[in-house]
């Protein structure tokens, strides 16, 4: 949805008559009330309002964000970077405990500003309200806060936006679970070259220590068409990478009406002239096809990077935590993959600690990192989350024995990480120049279709452009290089 569309349909909308009952005409009804609502106020005030939308957790979350800036801006809020908005909204993650203690802790010092703005809003979304002890609790020591909602109801986000500005009380709306995809709403985008899109929603795989099934629901997957008109569209504004979402992309198309492969996805959307790369993110392995492999191959978007989070290495422990593959299955994969696409760089997810593991099994993690020597991996010390079957496992373990597992396995895999990341120095590459390096603004930073940063003599004007970067020298995750031609 381009701007332009968007209002010539807001044009031909009457908000003095009823709202609409199928989205998204509904949708777009309450966006043009909002903007009589925000004209009002900020007129009022004798100054436009301002928002601030923080994000936590994952790609899809990043993405849900853009959705909702797209909302704000369309409506007339202003963006700002800092915390005493007008408006300000805290897109949740609850995958682990610690993120939860973050959101809380931001909502303390949240208050203390309300206290100074009275016109100030606060808004809290994400996976953490989809928890009912987090509502609960929210209710009864967080009364400041104007609305609450999910992740299923995200678009509404205009209708609830209303009800907060012309409500006094706490606006909550939330969904256990929904099989709607509402298509067709306004999103704005971090950056002008590249954008997130999502192919699916909610996960089917309850691995037994993860709460995303309980807060995203079932898995449901857009269609083919809706997703290449969405890329389509994107490329003809600018866009040259899509990063492709899914919390288990390698499912996609199971429950559509028509099924098909995420590798027949793939092979449509390769397809699309003037797009130049394509990502994907997060591949289980129990669902990665030969089908997938043979495309990626032959692919000449594909990015050279997959992301298999293995989570242990201990087959045992892949049992209890129902990932559905042993250690020697995703070795063959790997193996596999490397055979069919030698250049790939790997990177995974390992959780530390899971209840049970011992000593032996978390040898078994390493002798997988050494195996496969990742480019990079993100660890994780295991979190219990309420309502997951691994929470109510007898062995819990915790203490000195899992943090200093975790300190063995970071650094392996950071040693690692800097020997395979090194390997193409001196070689010439292609990069997207993605953005002036913050510290030294003389240096443009850019990616390789591997995913490694690199940073070269340049200037803004390059950002967005695919350009090719003598490899010069890697220092640990990154290249200094310089352009060439
Ligand atoms: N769908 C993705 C993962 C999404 S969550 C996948 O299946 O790969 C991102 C990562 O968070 C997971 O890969 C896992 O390593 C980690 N994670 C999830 N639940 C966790 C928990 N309870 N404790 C610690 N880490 C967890
Ligand atoms: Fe969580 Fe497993 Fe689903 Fe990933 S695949 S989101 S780890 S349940
Ligand atoms: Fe967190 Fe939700 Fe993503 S729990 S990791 S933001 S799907």
């Amino acid at each position: 949805m381009n701007q332009e569309n968007l209002e010539e349909i807001l044009g031909n909308i009457d908000i003095s008559g009823e709202a609409p009952v199928l989205e998204p005409d509904r949708q777009y009804y309450f966006m043009k009330k909002a903007r009589t609502l925000v004209k009002e106020k900020s007129e009022a005030l004798g100054r436009p309002l301002t928002f601030c939308v923080n994000t936590f957790g994952c790609q899809m979350n990043a993405r849900d964000s853009e959705k909702l800036v797209g909302v704000l801006e369309n409506i007339g809020y202003v963006e700002k970077q800092e915390e005493d908005a007008d408006f300000v909204i805290f897109n949740t993650c609850t995958v682990r405990e610690n993120a939860n203690h973050r959101v809380y802790g931001r909502l303390g010092q949240l208050h203390a500003k309300k206290k100074k703005n009275p016109h100030m809003m606060i808004a809290l979304c994400g996976c953490m309200m989809q928890e009912a002890h987090v509502v609960e609790k929210l209710k009864n020591s967080y009364s400041f806060v104007n609305l609450i909602f999910g992740t299923h109801n995200i678009y509404k986000f205009s209708e609830l936006i209303v009800s907060a500005l012309t409500s006094d009380r706490m606006v909550i709306d939330i969904w256990n679970d929904t099989d709607k995809i509402v298509e067709d709403l306004p999103a704005e985008r971090k950056y002008s070259f590249k954008s997130g899109v999502n192919i699916m929603f909610g996960c089917n795989n309850f691995c037994s220590y993860c709460i995303v099934p309980y807060v995203r629901g079932r898995e449901r997957s857009r269609s083919p068409k809706d997703i290449v008109r969405e890329i389509e569209q994107l490329v003809a504004d600018g866009v040259v990478e899509v990063m492709l979402l899914g919390q288990n992309v390698n499912s996609y198309g199971k429950n559509l009406e028509e099924p098909m492969t995420f590798a027949g996805l793939l092979q449509e959307i390769e397809k699309i002239e003037g797009l130049r790369r394509i990502r994907f993110m997060t591949s289980h392995p129990k669902d990665l096809s030969d089908e997938l492999i043979e495309v990626m191959k032959n692919s000449k978007k594909i990015c050279r990077h997959l992301h298999l989070p293995l989570q242990s290495g201990s087959s045992r422990i892949l049992k209890r935590m129902n990932r559905r593959y042993d250690k020697e299955q995703y070795l063959a994969l790997v193996e596999k993959i490397r055979a069919a696409v030698p250049d790939i760089s790997l990177t995974t997810d390992i959780i530390v600690g899971f209840p049970g593991e011992t000593e032996e099994d978390f040898l078994e993690t390493l002798d997988v990192v050494e195996k496969v020597r990742y480019d990079s991996a993100f660890t994780f010390i295991y979190s219990k989350r309420t309502g997951t079957p691994a929470a109510v496992m007898e062995d819990q373990i915790s203490g000195e024995d899992v943090k200093d597992r975790f300190d063995r396995l970071l650094k392996r895999v950071q040693v690692i990480g800097r020997e395979m990341s090194s390997r193409d120095t001196g070689t010439i590459q292609e990069v997207l120049v993605e953005e002036q390096n913050e510290h030294d603004k003389s240096l443009m930073t850019g990616r390789l279709s591997n995913n490694t940063l690199v940073h070269f003599p340049g200037d803004a004007s390059l950002v967005g452009s695919l350009i090719q970067v003598h490899l010069d020298e890697c220092r640990g995750f990154y290249y200094m290089g310089t352009k060439v031609g």
